[in-house]
């Protein structure tokens, strides 16, 4: 790529009505992370040096999304939604000094940098004005683009169309670069047209008229999908999840049944993973080099090393830090916690705000009291513990390393390393005593 300054329009003005929700549009998400987000992190990989997002009046969640990002972005308002030159123009500040300037839409979600560097890549070359084209199934409503040979004369805007222009079977997708040099032209378009609004698509042929050089690439359909309803969106997950069930194939791992498996954004798989049907990969997975992750799972924040095995039925949330080979069974959660090598957590337990040391064994039914309704506390259990089965660790509370604790004990101190705990009551034998109690119930009943 040309070291060429570029600045990243993204218009995130649009009301989202169709999407029946208290919150923007752009904001929802596909695979875990914003629509939003993944426009900004293909123009950034595209190269972007500086981004600007146009909001309508409030966006404040969409705000704290932008600035927790830390890109090189800045937010606009568009204060009246009048047209997409006039949000571009929301912007306008930035244009100073940019040799690119790409205007991409925030409800697009599948655009890839490839597509942007392709159209980098015209701008670096001949090209004033370049436009993304593609053809979708349906044309519908979208503005038509009317090239002569090689160059884009004309976007249409399906309203304002002839019959015979409303036949071309070339789409506009929206996503539209032009030079810095060619960005005054903007200024120009007016709102003269069906939907009286100023049209981002007049500087097609503004800048033919000025003797730009104009030209259109094309895109497949499924990368241009604009989001505008909650069926588009789970159009859009689908296509992700597709893509990062591919990814995790091709780099090694396998997904015995791949459809029923969900990535996020950021899901980092190894090679010979192995993932049984049905996991969910929330955000900020990573899973190392043969581990196994069983049937049932449900992971958000965690890392697993090496030849750990994870589930059935396990859930992993923030902060749980899996070691090599450590088991963590069926129904077991885990959360802010660091489990050593070799640990096992097999069935049955909740384990927080802990840190399970190597090869240490947490028996079935083990909880970490960690939370007394005010602030949250630690358990340190040390290698090679034996907790045996149906405990209560109440935090905060140590149990040394090689410590043994009874099982359905309660531990409110201390346990030293190579002690054994038992907090539990005590058990008593009564020999006899059941046969005689049943003997005497009888005779109450019969009343002799
Ligand atoms: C636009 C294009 C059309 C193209 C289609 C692709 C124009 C005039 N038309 O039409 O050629 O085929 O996209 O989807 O550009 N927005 C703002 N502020 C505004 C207006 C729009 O931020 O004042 C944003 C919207 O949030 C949306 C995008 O721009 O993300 C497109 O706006 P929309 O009104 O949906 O444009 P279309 O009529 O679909």
């Amino acid at each position: 790529m040309p070291k060429r300054s570029c600045l990243a329009i993204v218009l995130a003005a649009g009301e989202g009505t169709r999407m029946r929700s208290a919150t923007p549009k752009v904001m929802h998400a596909v695979g875990g992370r914003p629509m939003l987000g993944h426009v900004l992190d293909a123009a950034r990989s595209a190269g972007a040096t500086r981004m600007a997002v146009v909001v309508g009046p409030g966006a404040e969640a969409t705000r704290r999304f932008v600035d927790g990002t830390g890109y090189p972005a800045a937010i606009h308002e568009q204060t009246e939604r009048l047209g997409t030159a006039h949000a571009v123009l929301a912007a306008r500040k930035e244009f100073a000094g940019q040799d690119d300037i790409l205007v991409l839409y925030g409800d697009t979600p599948r655009i890839t940098p490839k597509t942007l560097k392709r159209m980098r890549r015209a701008l670096a070359g001949k090209a004033d004005v370049v436009v993304l084209g593609f053809r979708p199934a349906d044309p519908a409503r979208y503005g038509r683009l009317i090239v002569d040979g090689k160059r884009l004369t004309a976007i249409r805007e399906f309203n304002d169309a002839t019959t015979e222009e409303r036949a071309i079977g070339l789409c506009n997708a929206g996503v539209m670069g032009f030079s810095g040099k060619a960005a005054s032209l903007l200024r120009k378009i007016g709102n003269a047209n069906a939907k009286g609004e100023y049209y981002l698509t007049d500087l097609v042929e503004l800048a033919n008229a000025a003797g730009k050089a104009v030209v259109a690439l094309e895109a497949d359909a499924d990368e241009v999908l604009g989001v505008d309803n909650r069926a588009q969106l789970a159009v859009a997950e689908q296509l992700f999840q597709d893509e990062a069930r591919q990814a995790a194939l091709e780099g090694g791992a396998t997904l015995v049944d791949p459809q029923s498996v969900y990535f996020s954004h950021d899901t980092k798989i190894g090679c010979d993973v192995i993932v049984e049907p049905q996991v969910f990969f929330g955000p900020g997975v990573t899973i190392a080099d043969g581990a196994t992750i069983r049937a049932f799972s449900h992971l958000e924040g965690a890392s697993i090393a090496s030849g750990a095995v994870v589930g059935p039925y396990a859930r992993l949330r923030p902060g749980a830090e899996i070691g090599p080979k450590a088991r963590v069974g069926n129904f077991v959660e885990v959360k802010n916690a660091v489990v050593d090598a070799g640990a096992k957590l097999n069935h049955l337990s909740y384990i927080g705000d802990a840190h399970v040391g190597a090869a240490a064994n947490i028996g079935a039914g083990t909880i970490t009291c960690n939370y007394d309704g005010f602030a949250k506390h630690h358990t340190e259990i040390g290698a090679g513990a034996f907790v045996g089965s149906n405990s209560a660790l109440v935090a905060p509370v140590t149990i040394g390393d090689g410590a043994y604790v009874g099982s359905g004990s309660v531990i409110t101190r201390d346990v030293a390393d190579d002690a054994l705990a038992v907090a539990r009551g005590r058990q008593f034998d009564r020999p006899g005593w059941a046969a005689e109690f049943r003997k005497r119930k009888a005779a109450e009943k019969t009343g002799k």
